[in-house]
């Protein structure tokens, strides 16, 4: 309950705007704290003596303007006040007098999480100042002229049947291509279990909806790629948390959910996962293989950064060490090749791929026949090659630029990885470094990046920093760096606790 909230039942603002007001109003003056788990929606009504759904829309109103954000089976919690300051509306305005919507939203657009990837996405694309925050590949080394020269031949031989409604599953000589691309990667895999999709964001959402009702148990990396926890807001999923070590997810802890949770599905990146850039082992794939099949969950595996490693040797994908028969594979284009593209696609058992194409023609009636037959023409003569031979060199120089800055720059006691691949460094502070603070004081200075609480499914990460090098130059991630590494040594913990993970018994999982 909150200290002095009294409802005026004469008063002409709603009971619902009261209750909201006085959340608010206690976390500006800092009564409550970030993070603060708001009462039950039953306790407060019968404390308060109102309906429950009252309270319910009070909560809403508070998460519609982003003070709040919901977990299922977890409850209600205050964000930072100061990063939501500046979207309250003004009373009286268009948006606050919108409110009578508020209860009408379904969990689709109002769950948990749902707003996450869309607000990760406005920060990677507004480009101003120095930016570490999108996972996006280098603009200036796009191929702009090889692939413009692909449209051109694709619209001269063929521009009827691509400006036409194309096959729901996609343009078939680009699924013949991408099957015949994984079957050289060791899977087992035909042109009919591939589904081309609007880039692999589109790929989860089908994947997920696919298989999972509200309610149902999902085992997921923590932290994990945000577009996925959105997806699984939006259905209503429940997320089980499994930690990740510098391997990925961890068995002995996944063993224990399994069996707790008895989960539909899991959701893993073995191969530089976002955002820890961890890759797995072969030993720990066949490790989690055998405990998804023993335990009859769906493995869908998220190879998002396939064709970006660096260093080191490739690794067989789940998928091929599998034979396909209990992982749905998903992969793109956006990062080795063009975002702009929306080309992505899915690889699963037909009876899997059936019911994801009945989806797909639902969502969009398929992806765009134009762009998937100038890609498979541009894949054909050797465009993406040429374009990874120009542009893998150029991520390696920006990695060991940027991690060469952060040993000149981050306290000795900070942690970082050194990714063998992808496009991002992920950073460990102290466990009491505000890292919310660190975020919006380096915004100020025209530094950006992704704070570590967007790739997590609770409150967790506000100290870990992911940093992207592909998107910036040897000269911008020194100065960048440097700025982040002043206001870290200004912000540093008198004394800090470890960054490392909390031990075993104490894990978020349950
Ligand atoms: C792990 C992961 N999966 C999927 C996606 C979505 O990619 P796309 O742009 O192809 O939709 C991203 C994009 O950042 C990602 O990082």
């Amino acid at each position: 309950m909150l200290p002095g909230l009294q409802i005026d039942h004469d008063s002409s603002v709603p009971v619902y705007r009261q209750i909201a007001d006085g959340f608010r109003g206690a976390a500006l003056d800092g009564r409550l704290r970030p993070g603060h788990r708001l009462p039950p929606t039953r306790d407060l009504a019968r404390q308060l003596g109102v309906n429950r759904q009252t309270v319910v829309a009070a909560y809403e109103h508070l998460a519609a303007e982003g003070w709040v954000h919901s977990q299922t089976g977890k409850g209600t919690f205050l964000v930072d006040p100061r990063t939501v300051e500046s979207r309250s509306p003004e009373p009286g305005s268009e948006r606050d007098t919108a409110d009578g919507w508020l209860t009408a939203f379904s969990q689709a657009v109002d769950g948990p999480n749902v707003g996450g990837l869309l607000s990760v996405y406005q920060t990677a694309t507004a480009i101003e100042g120095i930016s570490f925050g999108a996972s996006y590949p280098a603009r200036e080394l796009m191929p702009v002229e090889a692939f413009g020269r692909a449209m051109a031949a694709t619209l001269r031989d063929a521009g009827r049947e691509v400006l036409s409604y194309g096959p729901t599953a996609g343009h078939a000589p680009l699924r013949e291509l991408l099957a015949a691309t994984m079957r050289e990667s060791g899977s087992r895999i035909d042109p009919e279990n591939v589904l081309v999709t609007n880039g692999a964001q589109q790929a989860i959402e089908l994947v997920f909806n696919t298989f999972l009702e509200r309610g149902d148990a999902v085992i997921i990396e923590e932290p994990t790629y945000t577009g996925a926890l959105s997806v699984l807001g939006s259905i209503g999923a429940r997320a089980v948390a499994v930690p990740v070590d510098e391997q990925g997810m961890r068995p002995d802890l996944l063993a224990m959910a399994l069996e707790r949770h008895r989960p539909r599905l899991m959701y893993v990146q073995p191969t530089f996962h976002n955002p820890t850039t961890a890759v797995m082992g072969e030993d720990r794939r066949r490790q989690l293989l055998a405990l998804a099949t023993r335990n009859r969950c769906i493995v869908v595996e998220d190879d998002w950064a396939s064709g970006l490693r660096l260093e080191g040797d490739e690794l067989p994908t789940l998928h091929a060490l599998d034979g396909g028969s209990h992982v749905v594979y998903l992969s793109t284009f956006s990062k080795r090749l063009l975002p702009g593209l929306r080309v992505g696609w899915v690889a699963a058992p037909t009876s899997v791929t059936e019911r994801l194409i009945r989806l797909k023609q639902i969502r969009d009636c398929g992806t765009t026949p134009l762009l998937q037959a100038a890609l498979q023409s541009f894949l054909r003569e050797g465009g993406l090659d040429a374009h990874l031979q120009r542009v893998l060199p150029v991520n390696r120089e920006r990695r060991d630029c940027m991690l060469q800055a952060l040993t000149r720059h981050l306290p000795a006691d900070a942690a970082w990885t050194r990714p063998e691949g992808g496009l991002f460094v992920w950073v460990t502070l102290p466990r009491n470094f505000d890292g919310q603070d660190l975020l919006l004081a380096a915004r100020r200075r025209g530094v950006h990046y992704s704070n570590g609480t967007l790739f997590h499914s609770n409150t967790d990460g506000n100290h870990t920093l992911r940093l992207t090098y592909s998107t910036a130059t040897p000269s911008q991630i020194e100065s960048g760096v440097e700025t982040l590494g002043a206001l870290i040594h200004e912000r540093w913990p008198s004394r800090p606790d470890s960054g490392d993970p909390k031990p075993v018994e104490t894990m978020p999982i349950f």
